[in-house]
């Protein structure tokens, strides 16, 4: 793939991170020296257009099988609807009007269906995984230069303090090995007035009854238990009205969304599959909030535990 989407001198939002990339470890500035990002004590390739600031896909290898799979099921620039923009509304409190032009962070980016809204409205969007979904969405993004993909890892991002004017992270930071922990990594990388949102999985029965079966899908291999789901999933769908079919339903969880089968069969991998879940209430949330020193804290909408709020100028 041709790095031209991903130097200083054609792509918006890096141009806009500017001076504020730097070495994770020693704070140096970074520069871009050929295919590498360098500090004076650490080099950081880019590898098919991706840079890669951490070096492997550490605990989040089923998401990189499940967005390597599926790349674009869940785009609305692919499936010619609106849910994920719908969902990104209702999840964070942002709009249009006061995302354009803006430099926005996407903490945790997956394949990309949040950061496919927010470039489309205009911001300066530098979108960030862990795992190698990376690969997926620098391919889908790669035409847009308003876009940024970096792999790295949301404890020990490659930003100097108060670069963004936006942060989000939906359905990411229960997913890490500490949630508020993780969150609180993010605050400080907010411009002073610039405003953050989460998503993090409530606490209610069905999270609660799918967490429990984190710890013995996690003992299969992720590309087994995908094949599982691509079986599972369309089981169902077919017999509906079936007695042996209804009984699996009730016992194992599974997705249907109203979004197509392959969106269901890519939610069931991801609704238990990944090492971590967390669960959290929306007062557990807004603790976090305050503690951070974030003001003007709200929820969103009645989706639980969304939470949105803004640093203090
Ligand atoms: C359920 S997916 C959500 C992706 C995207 N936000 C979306 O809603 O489609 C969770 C993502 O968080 C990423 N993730 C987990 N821990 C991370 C970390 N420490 N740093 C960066 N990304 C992380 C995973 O690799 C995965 O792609």
């Amino acid at each position: 793939m041709s790095l031209s989407n991903f130097d200083m001198d054609t792509n918006a939002a890096l141009k806009r991170v500017g001076d504020n990339l730097i070495d994770p470890s020693s704070r140096e500035q970074l520069r871009l020296v050929g295919d590498e990002f360098v500090s004076g004590s650490s080099r950081f390739q880019v590898v098919r257009g991706v840079p890669r600031f951490v070096a492997s896909d550490m605990y989040v290898r089923s998401f990189s099988l499940e967005w390597n799979t599926h790349n674009q099921t869940q785009l609305d620039s692919f499936r010619g609807d609106n849910s994920s923009e719908d969902q990104f509304v209702k999840k964070t409190g942002f709009n249009q009007e006061a995302l354009s032009g803006k430099l926005v962070l996407d903490a945790g980016v997956g394949a990309g269906r949040y950061c496919d809204v927010v470039s489309r409205w205009g911001a300066d969007v530098v979108g960030v995984d862990l795992s190698y979904a990376v690969e997926a969405s620098a391919v889908t993004f790669r035409d847009r230069k308003n876009v940024w993909i970096a792999q790295a890892d949301i404890g020990k991002l490659p930003f100097a303090d108060e670069t963004f004017d936006y942060i989000f992270s939906i359905g990411v930071l229960h997913h890490t090995p500490n949630t508020k922990a993780y969150f609180m990594k993010l605050v400080p990388l907010l411009k002073k007035g610039g405003v953050i949102s989460i998503w993090v999985y409530p606490a209610t029965p069905d999270y609660v009854a799918r967490k429990a079966w984190v710890p013995f899908v996690n003992k299969i291999p992720p590309e087994m238990f995908y094949k599982w789901c691509r079986w599972f999933v369309p089981f169902l769908d077919r017999n509906r009205n079936d007695r042996l079919a209804g009984w699996l339903a009730r016992v194992f969880p599974h997705s249907d969304q109203g979004l197509g089968l392959e969106n269901d069969i890519l939610d069931t991998f991801d609704g238990v599959s990944p090492k971590y879940h967390g669960v959290h209430s929306p007062d557990e949330v807004r603790n976090w909030f305050t503690e951070a020193g974030l003001i003007n804290v709200i929820e969103p909408s009645t989706w639980q535990s969304c939470m949105q709020g803004t640093k203090p100028q």
